[in-house]
């Protein structure tokens, strides 16, 4: 059942027409947790943070995110979403993209004051009026964090959020997602990099669409009776091969 859960994702399958992307993926995540989504590149990650959302329809499955049935409209302006690629607007100033963003999520509740806040929380503040085209590629990711949490969601997705980011940078943006999370925020958060697994409270290993296991770094690796996560991985696939 997906009482207690912030999100419960129950068999879901979605396939494309080339590819079956979800074939059966089940996971739960509790209120204020950091999940890690770990995985290769096309094990069907990003399709999962996307049916979570409400943005991909499972072909068969349910998906319940903070007590409702997704998809359900309502419960977008609760949930926050990084998308693998930044979606900024290069030709406005950085504020004017959280400003969109919380608009779009909050409407004509939408204040100045939440803008601050979060360009406050990511250090962009003193760049707030420069043209996103002309910034670095590390604080386009800090503002593609900004315009993800402005509405103050209960629930924040990102999808690999520290791909091509350089080990300050990275290390900087997991010191955020930790102080969100001791906050009360849901965080899921997809990943390919093993090292970064270790800071998630939880983990579950996604391959071909499937949930391989689910744990903590500690409870898989002792599960695959191994030291290292990375073999963890490879041990819990062939088993479930
Ligand atoms: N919109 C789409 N149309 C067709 N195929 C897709 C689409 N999205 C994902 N896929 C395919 O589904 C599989 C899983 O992709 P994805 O969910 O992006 O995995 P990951 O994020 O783990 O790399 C891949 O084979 C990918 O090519
Ligand atoms: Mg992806």
């Amino acid at each position: 059942m997906s009482a207690g859960w912030a999100v419960s994702v129950e068999g879901v399958v979605k396939s494309f027409p080339a590819v079956r992307a979800l074939d059966g993926a089940s996971l739960r995540v509790e209120g204020g947790e950091i999940y890690g989504l770990l995985g290769p590149n096309g094990a069907g990650k990003t399709t999962l943070i996307r049916c979570v959302m409400g943005l991909v329809a499972p072909d068969r499955g349910a998906v319940t995110v903070l007590g409702r049935r997704m998809p359900d409209r309502a419960v977008l302006r609760e949930v926050g979403y990084m998308p693998q690629s930044p979606a900024l607007y290069p030709d406005l100033t950085v504020e004017e993209n959280v400003a969109f963003f919380a608009t779009i999520h909050l409407g004509g509740r939408a204040d100045r004051t939440g803008v601050t806040r979060a360009l406050d929380f990511v250090d962009l503040s003193t760049r707030r009026r420069a043209v996103v085209a002309t910034l670095s590629g590390g604080m386009r990711q800090r503002l593609s964090l900004a315009c993800a949490l402005v509405h103050r969601p209960r629930l924040l997705l990102l999808d690999e959020p520290t791909v091509g980011v350089d080990p300050q940078l990275r290390a900087d943006l997991w010191r955020r997602f930790e102080e969100m999370a001791s906050q009360g925020t849901t965080i899921i958060v997809s990943s390919h990099v093993m090292d970064e697994a270790e800071r998630c409270r939880r983990l579950g290993l996604v391959r071909a669409g499937r949930l391989l296991a689910e744990g903590t770094a500690a409870e898989l690796r002792a599960a695959a009776g191994v030291e290292r996560l990375e073999d963890a991985f490879l041990v819990l696939s062939e088993a479930a091969a």
